[in-house]
């Protein structure tokens, strides 16, 4: 297997982005160790799907035809779905034409098809820069044996403070700035 799950989030992430929304939060939390768990949560305030649109959207042999118009299937939830059904966890979806949708899903870190985590700082890094909603929301979490952890991250606030997420010098001080929010545990 030669993807994570920080592309499996990456691209649920995007469909929230995708969705018209203003606001995208996601929320990725960890534990460790015996009965560990890998979680993650994408809620938007976009387009929301109504009850046919969703099941069209989970069923892997279909897609917009907007996006691909000559591709035949959709990769994104049915993936998702999968790859958790696979590994020994699950996945729920409310979604609400004109309201929104949540996407949750998680995964057992003890399960051997479980794909490997890989690389979360850059994983929020490139959700931070998705453009279309104004705010996106990161919650952070991870609990072990060594102790718990855990941060928030705000795309206004980040690009504030960093003078714009355009260009080569802020993204290398964002870089570092995430990857030292995971380093100390
Ligand atoms: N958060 C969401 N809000 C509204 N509609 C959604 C959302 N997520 C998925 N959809 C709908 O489900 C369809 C399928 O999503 P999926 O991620 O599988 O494919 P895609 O986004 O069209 O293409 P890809 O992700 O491969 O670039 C989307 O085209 C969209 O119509
Ligand atoms: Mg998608």
């Amino acid at each position: 297997m030669h993807f994570t799950l920080a592309d499996l989030v990456t691209d649920i992430t995007q469909n929230g982005a995708e969705s018209g929304a203003s606001l995208v939060e996601l929320t990725v939390s960890e534990i460790r160790g015996t009965g560990g768990e890998f979680r993650f949560t994408v809620r938007d305030n976009g387009k929301g799907m109504d009850a046919a649109e969703l099941k069209r959207a989970v069923d892997p042999f279909v897609t917009d035809g907007i996006k691909h118009p000559r591709r035949k299937v959709g990769l994104g939830l049915p993936f998702l779905i999968q790859t958790a059904e696979q590994s020994g966890g699950g996945w729920d979806i409310k979604s609400e034409k004109g309201k929104g949708t949540t996407v949750n899903a998680w995964f057992d870190p003890a399960n051997v098809d479980m794909p490997p985590v890989g690389d979360v700082p850059g994983m929020f890094r490139s959700i931070l820069m998705f453009q279309g909603p104004q705010e996106i929301r990161i919650t952070r979490s991870r609990r072990g044996e060594g102790g718990e952890n855990s941060y928030e991250l705000s795309k206004t606030e980040i690009s504030e403070a960093l003078g714009g997420l355009d260009n080569t010098g802020s993204l290398v001080l964002l870089d570092k700035y995430l990857r030292s929010l995971e380093e100390d545990e």
